[in-house]
């Protein structure tokens, strides 16, 4: 008997820790990686140019073009975003291509295509900001942005970034983008247009009558609550910091334990 329940015991742990397997085998599932890349890499006819062409092989992405790094971010959150621009509840105001590109993807495409982002692993190399200074770039200063990601600003209501990107993409967090290691000129561009977004009436939003930086796609408008109260300097330190955010840093998906 006592051999039986020590053997139990030993099925339990071991199926305790085969948890993080099957989650990875269920967040990769939700596409046909396979498709997802043909698509990635080649377009598909007419309508879908080769998503390469701007977010770069490695999907990386562009801080020349403004395109986001779309490697190894949370695939239910990419998903959302065809999504939204496909029903023009996002729109891109940088290059005006994401809206035509989501519309000539089906449902499928669109989940191929987040499984397939999801699995470049491209290392976390982020925005070179000497480059961009002197481009002449408005950049901020990391050390300042870090206090921010980690604490918050609370002397004028900004809360800690990292109270809801700090769930690494898993679980109940998956909805909430992985932030570290994203371009810069992305990053404040869309804590730009989130501000924006949070100075539209509802009344404008539900008309279709807001302007095109001003991005309103967040559910129960939390990260707009959180861009209101964000200054221009706020915007810059923050996203300077985040961008050389390490893998390890809250609000990446790739955690240590798991890779
Ligand atoms: C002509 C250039 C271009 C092409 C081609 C392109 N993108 Fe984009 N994409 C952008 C830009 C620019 C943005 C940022 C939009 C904004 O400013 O809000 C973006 C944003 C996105 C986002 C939002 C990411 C985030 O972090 O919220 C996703 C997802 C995305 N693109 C996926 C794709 C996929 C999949 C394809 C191919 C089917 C593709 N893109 C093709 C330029 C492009
Ligand atoms: C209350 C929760 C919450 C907090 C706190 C929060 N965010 Fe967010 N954030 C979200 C959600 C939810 C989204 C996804 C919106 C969507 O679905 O399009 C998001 C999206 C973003 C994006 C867009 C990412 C992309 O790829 O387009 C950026 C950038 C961002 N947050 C930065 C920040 C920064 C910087 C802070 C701290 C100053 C912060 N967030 C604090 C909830 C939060």
């Amino acid at each position: 008997m006592k051999r039986v329940i020590s053997t139990m015991g030993f099925v339990a742990i071991a199926a305790w820790f085969a948890v993080p397997t099957a989650a990875t085998a269920a967040e990769e599932s939700i596409g046909n990686i396979v498709n997802g890349r043909i698509i990635y890499q080649n377009g598909k006819g007419d309508d879908v140019p080769a998503c390469a062409g701007c977010h770069q092989v490695d999907g990386l992405g562009n801080d020349e073009v403004g395109s986001p790094r779309l490697a190894y971010q949370v695939d239910s959150y990419i998903l959302k975003q065809l999504q939204d621009f496909a029903e023009d509840k996002r729109t891109d105001d940088t290059m005006y291509q994401m809206n035509d590109i989501a519309k000539a993807l089906t449902l499928q495409e669109k989940k191929d295509l987040a499984a397939y982002v999801h699995t470049l692993k491209t290392p976390y190399i982020g925005s070179n900001l000497d480059q961009l200074r002197r481009d002449g770039a408005d950049v901020g200063d990391p050390h300042l942005g870090k206090m921010i990601a980690e604490y918050g600003a609370p002397d004028h209501g900004v809360p800690a970034c990292k109270s809801c990107h700090g769930f690494h993409g898993r679980s109940a967090g998956r909805m909430y983008p992985a932030i570290g290691g994203q371009n810069y000129v992305y990053l404040k561009h869309e804590l730009e247009s989130f501000r924006n977004g949070a100075n539209t009436s509802a009344a404008d939003i539900a008309s279709g009558d807001k302007e095109d930086n001003a991005r309103t796609n967040d559910y129960m408008a939390q990260m707009r609550a959180v861009a209101r109260n964000l200054t221009d300097e706020d915007i810059a330190n923050v996203a300077a910091f985040l961008t050389l955010a390490r893998p390890t840093t809250p609000g990446n998906p790739r955690s240590p334990s798991r890779h």
